[in-house]
């Protein structure tokens, strides 16, 4: 499934009444570490997200982006350390029934016997967000033009475009109206053409939307683009945190070599 969704009181009206309220809520991580049998993943991460920040965690593969993000959702608990999402344990059943967290899946995880319409409103259906379809369907209609896919309600996931189905996912993770949202490398195996409409996509959510958004990607061309800020994790530790700026002047070796191995181009994406 490519959305996170946290377990919320069963009373459908309380789902309605607080759906329209959103506040974006800060994460903060200390000392977190995590081994998986004799394998140290995460040794010691420490990372504060103010609420509405968009933060991109580089880092080459296997460096512990998975396993980081899904600590902060709650799948996982730490052997050691704190996580903390909007004042509360990410692994308390309290943050999740006051927040909404959505995650974006690296695989795009649609359901394929639905429709793109179908996918983009099982949340709100599922947790009977709205007594009425045509409010579900208003707001189905309202995610996918956010991602740019007016009018295709109706069509099956199989008929998509990589890009198209990544931006079906981003619009599903919209229709809970997230507290925070969380991708998982959003423009692995895309072309950089379709990467780009990806993180314009994500820049424009900015903009329209007040949200904490973390994005995971060893994508440097779409992390400049896009970051408020960026933090690179190297062997389950974050090595360097700050601006893109910072980030590109970084004197440590591994961040210098890790951006000259990606050879990023900087500009904006392109915009239509
Ligand atoms: N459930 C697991 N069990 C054992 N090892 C795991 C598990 N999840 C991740 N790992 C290991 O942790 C390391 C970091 O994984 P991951 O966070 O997925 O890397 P990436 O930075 O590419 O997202 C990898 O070596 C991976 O094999
Ligand atoms: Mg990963």
């Amino acid at each position: 499934m490519g959305l996170f969704t946290p377990r919320r009181p069963p009373a459908a009206t309380d789902a309605g009444a607080r759906y329209h309220e959103s506040t974006p809520v800060g994460i903060d991580i200390h000392g977190l570490r995590r081994r998986y049998g004799d394998k140290p993943v995460l040794n010691g991460v420490e990372l504060v997200v103010p609420p509405g920040q968009t933060l991109v965690i580089i880092g080459g593969s296997g460096q512990g982006k998975s396993v980081l993000l899904r600590h902060i959702i709650g799948l996982e608990t730490p052997d050691e350390g704190t996580i903390m999402v909007g004042g509360l344990a990410s692994t308390d059943p309290a943050m999740r029934a006051r927040y909404r967290v959505a995650m974006i899946f690296q695989s795009s995880a649609l359901f394929n016997s639905m429709t793109v319409g179908e996918n983009v409103g099982l949340w709100l259906v599922e947790h009977r967000v709205f007594p009425s379809r045509r409010e579900v369907d208003a707001v189905v209609q309202e995610r996918l033009a956010m991602v740019g896919l007016e009018g295709t309600a109706s069509l099956m996931p199989s008929t998509l475009s990589g890009g198209m189905k990544k931006r079906v996912a981003i619009a599903r993770a919209l229709a809970m109206n997230p507290d925070l949202i969380l991708y998982d490398e959003p423009t692995s195996e895309l072309d950089p053409l379709v990467s780009d409409t990806i993180s314009q996509v994500i820049v424009d959510l900015k903009a329209r939307l007040h949200l904490t958004s973390l994005i995971v990607s060893h994508d440097l061309r779409m992390a400049f683009a896009i970051a408020d800020r960026i933090a690179m994790i190297h062997e389950g530790r974050i090595i360097a945190d700050g601006s893109p700026e910072a980030i590109r002047a970084d004197p440590n070796p591994i961040v210098q070599r890790f951006i000259a191995n990606q050879n990023p181009a900087p500009q904006q994406p392109h915009r239509p």
